[in-house]
């Protein structure tokens, strides 16, 4: 089968979608319910039906762009990820899945290929944590991993609750009207950037996952006492901010002491109160992010970094509250995925390599309803959640050739 990716109109299509963007280029900042993503989800919505594809929405906007097979009623193939970008992010992490899936159908299409089973693109809405703390939010509810009354209780820093965000961007409808019934897709493969430097260091142009690590994520708050900057003696001080720094450095010293290079822990956000220059802080809100691919190691760590955050805190006289965001399981993906993967590539003379996802991605819960992959392609240097992150156009089609290769298997 003659497959043409236009890398022209993928790259076009990449760039104008990082235009909806809370920060100027080359950063894209886009959270989910936000006005630009609202205006992204728009855009793309209008590329999807260009494309002849059905498009529905849930009621908390993971999107779904449908082309009918001649067998409707089978489990579909699915494709997809996310468009939502951290602050100061880049415009390539989930969006090449997204778009590059819209080509590879459009790439189909054209090659007349028409499938048995239906073949779906699907925007998981909010994948990264930025607004409500868990990562993957549209597809952990969308699989169950997550049930509709925890989800109703998900609120911003602000108190600003995930109904009010949903239903001010347009998204009506009962939570529990998102969970998917048991067997609605038979395969699902993300195509993504590697954000890691494994493929560009080999320089193989394709990575299949074989394995993706998964978050242990944590509100940490320690509370102390306030005061006056000038007047408390430093012996009768109870500074939350010196006993976070502390926990910041003990989870830094555990991470590099685990022995693993899949081993990584990071405290990503930090907030002082009062925060003023002159009064000593009462209170610091951090969130302690920690992974590995491997669980029991993964939970070896978290279970010395919280015993180090009772420690810092107890030795000053602190309160210290760890409230857990999400503590998911790493995920295998599916052998039959990855040979599908691999058989696509050799189609088109590729080479690949398997490797692990240390970063997380929608298909570690896709794994549960479906058998799921991953398809990964090079970013220079291995950035991401940076403005200068950077996948060259013939990574990008090269990616989108071979998920529209492996999606005519998995359809046919
Ligand atoms: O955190 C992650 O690994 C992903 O970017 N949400
Ligand atoms: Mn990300
Ligand atoms: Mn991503």
């Amino acid at each position: 089968m003659a497959l043409t990716i236009d890398s022209e109109r993928l790259s076009r299509e990449l760039d104008q979608l990082a235009e909806f963007s809370d920060t100027a280029a080359p950063a894209v900042t886009r959270v989910v319910y936000s006005e630009q993503d609202r205006r992204a989800r728009a855009f793309l919505k209008g590329l999807f039906r260009d494309a002849g594809l059905e498009v529905l929405e849930d009621a908390i906007g993971n999107t779904f762009a449908r082309w009918p097979g001649s067998d409707p009623d089978l489990p579909a193939a699915a494709t997809g990820s996310h468009i939502d970008a951290v602050p100061n992010g880049g415009k390539y992490d989930g969006t090449v899945g997204v778009l590059g899936g819209l080509e590879a159908i459009r790439a189909l299409q054209s090659s007349g290929f028409r499938p048995r089973r239906s073949i779906e693109l699907i925007v998981f809405t909010a994948e990264e944590p930025t607004r409500f703390g868990p990562g993957c939010f549209g597809s952990r509810v969308a699989t169950g991993a997550m049930v509709d009354w925890q989800a109703g209780r998900l609120v911003d820093k602000d108190g600003k609750t995930l109904d009010q965000w949903r239903q001010e961007a347009g998204f009506e409808g009962p939570l529990e009207s998102v969970a998917w019934p048991e067997g609605r897709y038979a395969s699902f493969v993300e195509l993504h950037i590697e954000q890691g430097t494994e493929l560009e260091r080999a320089g193989v142009p394709l990575g299949i996952v074989t394995a993706i690590a998964a978050p242990a994520c944590f509100r940490v708050t320690v509370e102390g006492e306030g005061g006056h900057a000038g007047t408390v003696p430093m012996p009768a001080r109870r500074d939350a901010l010196c006993a976070a720094a502390a926990i910041v450095l003990e989870v830094e010293k555990a991470a590099r002491t685990a022995g693993a290079e899949e081993s990584v822990a990071t405290v990503g956000a930090f907030d002082v109160f009062p925060g003023a220059a002159n009064g000593i802080p009462s209170r610091v809100r951090l969130q302690i992010d920690i992974r590995d691919t491997d669980r029991a190691r993964r939970d070896q760590l978290m279970n010395q970094i919280m015993t180090a955050c009772r420690d810092c805190a107890i030795g000053r006289k602190l309160t210290v509250r760890a409230e857990p965001i999400c503590m998911d399981a790493p995920a295998e993906c599916s052998p039959e995925i990855t040979a599908t993967l691999a058989r696509a590539a050799g189609t088109h003379g590729l080479a690949w390599r398997h490797l692990a996802s240390r970063a997380c991605h929608d298909t570690l819960f896709m794994t549960r309803v479906a058998r799921s992959g991953m398809l990964f392609i090079p970013c220079r240097g291995g950035v991401s959640h940076r403005p200068d992150e950077y996948a060259a156009p013939e990574a990008i089609a090269n990616g989108a050739l071979v998920l529209a290769e492996a999606l005519a298997e998995l359809s046919a």
